[in-house]
């Protein structure tokens, strides 16, 4: 008899170290004695009853992979009633005690949901947006980050080279963590994010004043969800002269082999939610604050506000010339 039996998915958006985090969780409950189910596409998976009884050696050989194979998918039938108790049945006849879910916020209101139907969960960050409101990072943003980095710096040398200024878009839906952090590793001259009001004319005189200053190409970093960069590269051109070209990065930002803070973090992450469920602690998000890796409630973790940082953002503002 095993000592217990988890569940394990990934859901959402993917992002890299996922599998690392899954390797985790299974290697772990595994040296605990526990059955661990593997859950293919989130919760569609536990509607549908597709899941796979993990063994050591399934989760061999994916630490440096991006993507997650136990796949993802956004579900709304789990946001049903209806799915919600299919999905709870099919934990019950599996005889699935807790189910350990990786992904973003909306796939711990998923969570919440399903643990006050009686199935308790544990969830783990992961995501690249870097949004989740209990913790400093979520599993995915550092590889992100360097993927949308890369690929600037390519951008940048095109941009040089024509005296032209290159409008980028870089994923969040609706945080700017990404296009902060990499505008700053960058050089970006401007910042566009949803946590700071902006004026298309403060960004006309911002590079005015840099073109007084010698300055001949730039870098107009927006995060996704503020609006059609197409648009915006068009109205800079017209106000300032400069050439200027639109380029929305997509999806590649969440491909790729997880970095080495992902990989660490992931399988911390990942360690830290079988020992909650060891020690009897479920219905909680395992987080990351000042580099140590904690826990709190799900309801608690689900209402908490993450703090912008202003401080960085005007460390870019005032060094990008
Ligand atoms: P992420 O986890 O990356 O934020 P989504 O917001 O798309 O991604 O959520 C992933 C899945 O979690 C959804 O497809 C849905 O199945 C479930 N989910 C999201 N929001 C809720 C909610 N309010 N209640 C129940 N389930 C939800
Ligand atoms: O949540 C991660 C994320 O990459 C967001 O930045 C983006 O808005 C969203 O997923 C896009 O998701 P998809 O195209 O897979 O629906």
């Amino acid at each position: 008899m095993p000592q217990k039996t988890i569940g394990v998915l990934t859901s959402g958006g993917d992002a890299p170290g996922m599998n690392a985090a899954v390797r985790a969780v299974v290697r772990s409950a595994l040296k605990h004695d526990y059955k661990v189910f593997g859950v293919y596409r989130g919760y569609n998976g536990l509607i549908k009853c597709e899941m796979v009884d993990m063994s050591i050696r399934m989760v061999s050989g994916i630490i440096h992979r991006g993507g997650t194979l136990l796949r993802t998918a956004r579900c709304p039938e789990f946001t049903t009633e209806e799915g919600m108790q299919k999905a709870k049945e099919n934990c019950m006849d599996i005889g699935i005690e807790c189910l350990v879910v990786i992904g973003g916020d909306g796939s711990f209101k998923g969570g919440r949901d399903i643990a006050e139907r009686g199935i308790p969960v544990i969830g783990i960050p992961g995501t690249i947006d870097n949004d989740i409101q209990c913790t400093e990072y979520t599993i995915g943003f550092d590889s992100a980050m360097n993927t949308a980095m890369e690929m600037i710096d390519k951008l940048r040398d095109t941009t040089q080279s024509h005296y032209r200024c290159s409008v980028i878009e870089v994923m969040g839906r609706h945080a700017g963590h990404i296009a902060l952090h990499t505008g700053i590793a960058c050089g970006a001259s401007y910042i566009i994010i949803p946590e700071i009001k902006y004026e298309i004319g403060i960004i006309v005189e911002k590079i005015k004043l840099a073109q007084r200053l010698g300055r001949k190409h730039f870098i107009v970093l927006v995060a996704e969800g503020i609006g059609n960069v197409t648009e915006i590269a068009a109205l800079l051109e017209n106000a300032t002269g400069v050439e200027s070209r639109a380029t929305i990065l997509g999806h590649v930002q969440r491909g790729g082999n997880p970095s080495v803070r992902d990989r660490v973090f992931a399988s911390q992450m990942g360690y830290h939610a079988v020992k909650l469920i060891e020690e009897g602690k479920v219905n909680r998000v395992v987080g990351l604050q000042s580099n140590r890796v904690v826990d709190f409630d799900i309801h608690e973790a689900l209402s908490m506000k993450k703090e912008f940082d202003h401080e960085l953002y005007n460390i870019a503002d005032e060094i990008a010339f």
